[in-house]
């Protein structure tokens, strides 16, 4: 009887541990574009691009569903006086904590100045944080993950994770840093971002976020966990994560309400930094806007293709 009642036991914790995550948001390619925000104002971050609206992005291609994926795209073609359209998707629907899951076929490819990111957002910046899970601009090959926040959010160094740390104070305006640097890591291998993703076959972007930490997974296209594509998705079971986010940081008093946001950039304030620009991009235009002016067919690989975009809540 003992016996029975153990390995009952040890089922229904199985099942249990197995249903922590439920699924909230499925953001399906034939519904995706009803369930964001097309941002239209200027670019926050100063950049020589133009977000355009649905209309526009659905009539000229930079947004469409193919083979049932969603593509996100910007000019590839037209020379661009005033700015690159673009696209920059914002969801309607706000989260605090979860399991945001998402599977891209590809990535924005490597082209100088680009900016692409795949991140999430709260109102009244940066007082309810912003979570980068995917950015990077120029020629980089390496994913750069980041938190920002108002003062008082710091992480530890550790063991616990396979990426680099960077910076570990999230604070916008930390001592020590740049301008909004933020707290962050790099990705530990080139397969992690942009055109080495890609001839990966893609791959997943995991990101859990709780009350004690942030962690974001990267599993290429050949390692993706069994539970994730079975909806079922069990973090504790996918190993170290890329990055892990946990320290000094009261993560429910630092992030809440988050927009989870695609677009990509072009120049500004990273992407379009002098020194940022002459680090690799100067000899294929003297500024970062003159380049992104006058070579659309440079950024014909310059997309997103998601498989799909799945939020889970925590049971
Ligand atoms: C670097 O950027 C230039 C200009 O966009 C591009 O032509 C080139 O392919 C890039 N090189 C790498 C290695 O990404």
């Amino acid at each position: 009887m003992m016996t029975i009642a153990y390995l009952l036991g040890v089922v229904l914790l199985a099942l249990n541990t197995n249903a922590k995550y439920v699924i909230q948001d499925d953001y399906k390619p034939s519904t995706f574009a009803d369930q964001f925000n097309f941002f239209t104002a200027p670019d926050p971050t100063h950049g020589f691009v133009k977000y355009v609206d649905r209309t526009t992005a659905q009539n000229t291609g930079l947004y469409k569903v193919e083979n049932g994926k969603v593509y996100i795209g910007v000019d590839k073609t037209n020379v661009a006086p005033n700015g690159r359209n673009s696209v920059r998707l914002e969801s309607k629907k706000k989260y605090t904590r979860g399991l945001i899951i998402g599977d891209f076929q590809h990535v924005p490819g490597q082209a100088c100045g680009t900016w692409p990111a795949f991140w999430t957002v709260g109102p009244n910046w940066p007082n309810s944080g912003e979570i980068d899970i995917y950015e990077g601009v120029n020629n980089g090959t390496r994913n750069a993950m980041t938190l920002h926040t108002s003062d008082g959010c710091t992480i530890n160094r550790g063991t616990d994770f396979l990426g680099n740390v960077e910076t570990t104070n999230c604070y916008i305006n930390a001592p020590g840093q740049y301008s909004n640097q933020g707290c962050s890591f790099t990705a530990n291998r080139d397969n992690a971002y942009g055109r080495a993703f890609n001839q990966a076959g893609g791959g997943v972007y995991a990101t859990e976020w709780t009350s004690s930490f942030i962690k974001v997974w990267h599993f290429p296209r050949n390692a993706i966990p069994a539970d994730i594509k079975s909806g079922q998705p069990n973090p504790a079971g996918w190993g170290k994560p890329m990055a892990k986010f946990a320290g000094g940081c009261n993560f429910d008093q630092k992030f809440a309400n988050h927009q989870i946001v695609f677009n990509i950039a072009f120049c500004g304030d990273w992407a379009g930094n002098p020194d940022v620009w002459r680090n690799g991009c100067s000899q294929y235009g003297a500024t970062c806007a003159d380049y992104v002016r006058n070579k659309p067919k440079d950024f014909s690989d310059v997309f997103w293709l998601i498989n799909s975009l799945k939020v889970y809540r925590n049971q």
